[in-house]
Parts: structure tokens; sequence; C-alpha cells
């Protein structure tokens, strides 16, 4: 029965995307998988419709997760020369659709066996994720947990990928990576709050320093405290002993949350960049991070 429908997904995804269509989805960048490579795991996930056509709201999402993977392949190329079995935890990882990419990519390009655990704290969710993965046939390599990250200690895992994990969802994930000593630790942080709201605070108490200009205009706050508390992150990693890189993984058209923190673990921790975290709290008012008191 299953058999049956996949083979009529794919030969529906063979008829509709033409090498013309797949250029205009891609816009001639390189992906980890196109449409009619992997039509019932995009099915799965609900990236193709029944049509085999991808509505706009869904090619956001497929180019996100597949420009994140693309920019993991050196990384995860040298976790696959250390581990014969590659644990990897989606931290936040909602309807489950860069942790099934990245369970599929293993087994069909990589051909390298992991084992990959999607975290999220909403059972529904989660209940959706072990449909999705049924579907997909990636059952054996993938399983779920609903759990809050922060109460997460007994996973550890070599790769710890959190996209668009709400506010402090992203310091919970590295946190967790950090204990749990990941070798890699990948993180496209979503909405942050946590600085923004002290900064608030700063304004409202008249609080006096070269930042009270954007502690007072909230539209500026929330945008510099995203910034900044990228900024913290990337210190506190590089303090815990990660070699850390933030970017740009995808276009801004596609998503306002574009930035993708990708640290890999080099050795010991970093003096000098837990100097440079705290140069920079003190620089922009004193508020910290809660990361900060736990790495
Ligand atoms: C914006 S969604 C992103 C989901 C997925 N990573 C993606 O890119 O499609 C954020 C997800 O993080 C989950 N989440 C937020 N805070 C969490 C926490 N502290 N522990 C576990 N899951 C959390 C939410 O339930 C939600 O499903």
């Amino acid at each position: 029965m299953h058999e049956a429908w996949a083979a009529q997904v794919a030969a529906e995804a063979a008829a509709y995307w033409t090498e013309a269509r797949t250029r205009e989805l891609t816009g001639g960048k390189q992906l980890a998988i196109l449409p009619a490579e992997a039509p019932v795991l995009l099915r799965a996930l609900g990236l193709l419709h029944r049509d085999a056509t991808m509505p706009p709201a869904q090619v956001r999402k497929y180019l996100q997760i597949n420009h994140v993977v693309r920019v993991m392949d050196t990384a995860m190329a040298a976790l696959r020369a250390r581990h014969p079995v590659i644990r990897i935890l989606d931290a936040g990882c909602g309807r489950s659709y860069l942790t099934l990419l990245l369970a599929w990519v293993a087994r069909e390009r990589w051909h390298h066996q992991v084992e990959v655990l999607g975290v999220d704290r909403n059972p529904a969710v989660i209940a959706e994720c072990e449909r999705r993965t049924a579907i997909a046939g990636l059952a054996d390599v993938v399983r779920f947990r609903a759990a809050n990250l922060a109460d997460l200690v007994d996973e550890p895992a070599h790769a710890v990928f959190a996209l668009h994990a709400c506010d402090t969802a992203t310091d919970d994930a590295i946190a967790l990576g950090v204990a749990t000593r990941a070798e890699l630790i990948a993180v496209a942080p979503c909405c942050q709050a946590e600085l923004a709201r002290a900064w608030a605070e700063l304004g409202e108490r008249g609080a006096v320093g070269g930042f009270a200009p954007i502690w007072t205009a909230p539209h500026l706050r929330r945008e510099t405290a995203a910034h900044v508390t990228d900024a913290m992150r990337v210190a506190l990693m590089r303090a815990a002993g990660y070699e850390v890189t933030p970017m740009e993984f995808i276009g801004l058209e596609h998503t306002k949350k574009n930035t993708l923190i990708r640290g890999m673990r080099v050795g010991p921790g970093d003096p000098a960049a837990r100097a440079a975290y705290d140069a920079l709290v003190a620089a922009t008012g004193g508020c910290g991070i809660g990361l900060g008191t736990r790495i």
C-alpha cells in the first residue's frame, strides 16, 4: 500500500519538477535535496502538495532546511570521519523538517549511520513528527521526545542543531551541547526577548549609558538586542572551547532570522573569550544573558 503510494508520489514529482521548474525553485543554488529526488520525504513533511507543487510558505521552509544542511557539509564530514554512528539532536524540532532531512541525507547521500533525536516541548507536535517519520520511512533512525530542553541532561549527541528554537530555547540548546560535550553545535536563533526585556527595564528606570537611545526605542531595542545576544552567544561558546563562526545561512528574502552560529569543539575553554563576553555586557548596559551563568 505504502509502496504503491510512494511510487505514485515519485512519478507525479518527476513529471512536475522539470529542469526549468527546479532551477526556478533553487535559484541555481546547490541544495541538499531537489524535489524530484526526495518526493516521499517532502510529502511526509507537507512541503510538497498532492499535485507535487510547492507553495510559497513551503518553499521558504524547504530552502531554510536545505541551506542549513549545506552549510554543515564540512562539519558533518568531519564527524563522519570520526564516528561510525553519529548521534544528532534537533533541539526544538517543531514539525521535524530539519530532523527528517538530516536523517534522509545521512542515509541517501552520506551512506552513514545516524541516530537522530528530535526534542520539542509540545507533545502534539511530537505526535505529528512521529506520523511524518513513519510516512517518510525513517522510523528506524529517528526518534522523538516531548521534553523541555532545559530538563534534558541524558541525551549526549555528537551534533546539536537548533533551527529557530524560540527565544532562550536556543541558549538551552547551546548549554546542552556544551554540557554534553557535543562536537558540533549549530543554532539559527529565532525571536530573542531576554536581553531586550532587561534593556527595556534600564530604559524605564532612566538608566544612564551610551546605549540609552537604544534601550528606549522598542524596535531598535529588539533588533539590537538580537544581534548583541548572538555576539554574546558566540563569545560564550568560544569561552567553552568552541571555534565559532556566525554566518548568514540563507538570503534575507527567505527569512529575517537568517543568522546561523556554528561551533566546533576544539579544546579547552578560552578565558579571553569570557573576558570579551564580560566586556560586551559592560559596554551595553551591564545586562548579560542567562547562558552566561550556565557555561
Ligand atoms: C519556531 S519553531 C521551529 C521548529 C523547527 N526547528 C523548525 O525550524 O521548523 C520552535 C519550536 O521550539 C519548541 N520549543 C520552544 N522552546 C522550547 C523548549 N524550551 N524546549 C523544547 N522545545 C521548545 C516549540 O514548541 C516549537 O515547536
